[in-house]
């Protein structure tokens, strides 16, 4: 069922595969064969070396966002994806409204991880077709990553020409709910020069007579997340008072790339130690993890560039034919002999609970992850946006 659901969640208008050659396409055929082959010769124990242990993460992401109490607000969730901003906001205490998202596979995982939730997926879920007045006035915060395709590399950042551009949706959802606060959040390309004159006219422009807005970049690495993870964020407030009571948060953890940061806050663990794996005397953050549904076709690497790659070989870990549990990873050592990433250990290099329910097609639980706001920086996010609404038990 979740595979069927998964596959039509690609045909979504957002999700746009890349056209290949002929010969491209037969290069990527034979790694997948030679893949499947070494796969199927470890599974039946048809070698000596197939095996490396099964190790258990050090890193406890929900140690990184303490459960808080409710704190009266409630938060409105689009484009909701596999759930990190949602955990976020809801470990910080808010009340969760609901969440919208078109693709079926990612509505069910957060119905799975929180079958109290509302959620809508699929047609239901599809923010074009929504008629937002029914939430007017009843909302303190709405928050949603509208896709980032259209502003990022692997996406050919053709911005408003790109059918996926949905911020003018998240901005029309905004004027029709007018919540007390917004936060619109997408990849650090989209705060570059080339989409300067967009941001002001699709988005401050028509917002600016309502909400006072700040345009900053946080790194999920500040905030205790193993890896390398910018994103831009757009927070606004409806009341100018509570705006200036608005403070961006400041780091909890330093990292290897942190300058001037306070010496005694705790250090963000590198890929090795989060994830248990033995000392090689080298550690350091994961790269940024790419989204396996974004590129030229559905895949079941993490791998976002070439100076990735260097950073993953230095770490001794295998980034492509990530497998769909840590027991399937270990028996399965990557080729150069590097440890073999599972789900689990990308949810915990991303920041999600080690449990939350993505599954197989892996790609596609690949794809949420690395579509993903890293929950933690979303918790302290909302906690900044918390404090600034002054409720009643903060
Ligand atoms: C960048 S991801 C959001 C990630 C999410 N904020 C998180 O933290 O996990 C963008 C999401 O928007 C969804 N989406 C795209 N077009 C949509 C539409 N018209 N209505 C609702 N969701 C849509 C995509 O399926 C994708 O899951």
């Amino acid at each position: 069922m979740y595979k069927q659901l998964a596959a039509r969640g690609t045909d979504a208008p957002w999700y746009q595969g890349w056209e290949l050659t002929e010969q491209e396409r037969a290069t990527f055929r034979a790694t997948t064969i030679a893949s499947q082959q070494a796969k199927r010769r470890a599974a039946s124990g048809d070698c000596s070396e197939c095996k490396h242990p099964v190790y258990n993460p050090r890193l406890n992401p929900l140690d990184l966002m303490p459960q808080l109490v409710g704190n009266g607000l409630s938060a409105l969730s689009l484009f909701s994806g596999g759930g990190g901003m949602d955990i976020g906001f809801d470990r910080a205490g808010f009340n969760h409204v609901a969440s919208y998202e078109i693709m079926e596979g990612a509505a069910s995982v957060l119905s799975a991880a929180h079958p109290e939730w509302a959620v809508y997926g699929g047609d239901s879920g599809d923010v074009r077709g929504v008629d937002w007045s029914k939430y007017r006035g009843k909302i303190d915060v709405l928050h949603g990553g509208p896709p980032c395709q259209p502003f990022s590399n692997a996406g050919r950042q053709n911005g408003a020409s790109d059918v996926r551009d949905m911020i003018p949706e998240f901005v029309r959802a905004v004027l029709a709910i007018r919540p007390r606060a917004f936060v619109c959040e997408n990849v650090s390309g989209l705060a570059t020069k080339k989409f300067k004159n967009y941001i002001e006219s699709t988005i401050i422009e028509p917002l600016k007579r309502q909400y006072v807005i700040r345009q900053f970049i946080l790194n999920a690495a500040d905030f205790g997340v193993p890896q390398a993870r910018r994103r831009v964020l757009f927070v606004g407030f409806a009341d100018q008072g509570e705006a200036a009571q608005f403070d961006i948060p400041t780091p909890t953890h330093r990292h290897y790339r942190s300058t001037g940061f306070p010496h005694n806050l705790p250090a963000t663990m590198g890929v090795r130690e989060a994830l248990g794996l033995p000392d090689i005397g080298f550690d350091a953050l994961s790269p940024t993890l790419r989204s396996g549904l974004t590129g030229p076709r559905h895949t079941t690497s993490v791998l976002s560039s070439v100076s990735a790659l260097k950073q993953w070989n230095r770490l001794g870990v295998w980034p492509n034919g990530v497998a769909a549990d840590r027991a399937a990873a270990s028996a399965y050592v990557a080729k150069n002999g590097h440890f073999r990433l599972s789900l689990q250990d990308c949810l915990v290099l991303q920041g999600f609970p080690g449990d939350w329910p993505v599954e197989r097609p892996v790609y596609f639980a690949l794809g949420l992850i690395g579509n993903s706001v890293a929950p933690p920086m979303a918790y302290n996010l909302a906690n900044s946006i918390s404090r600034a609404l002054h409720p009643a038990t903060c």
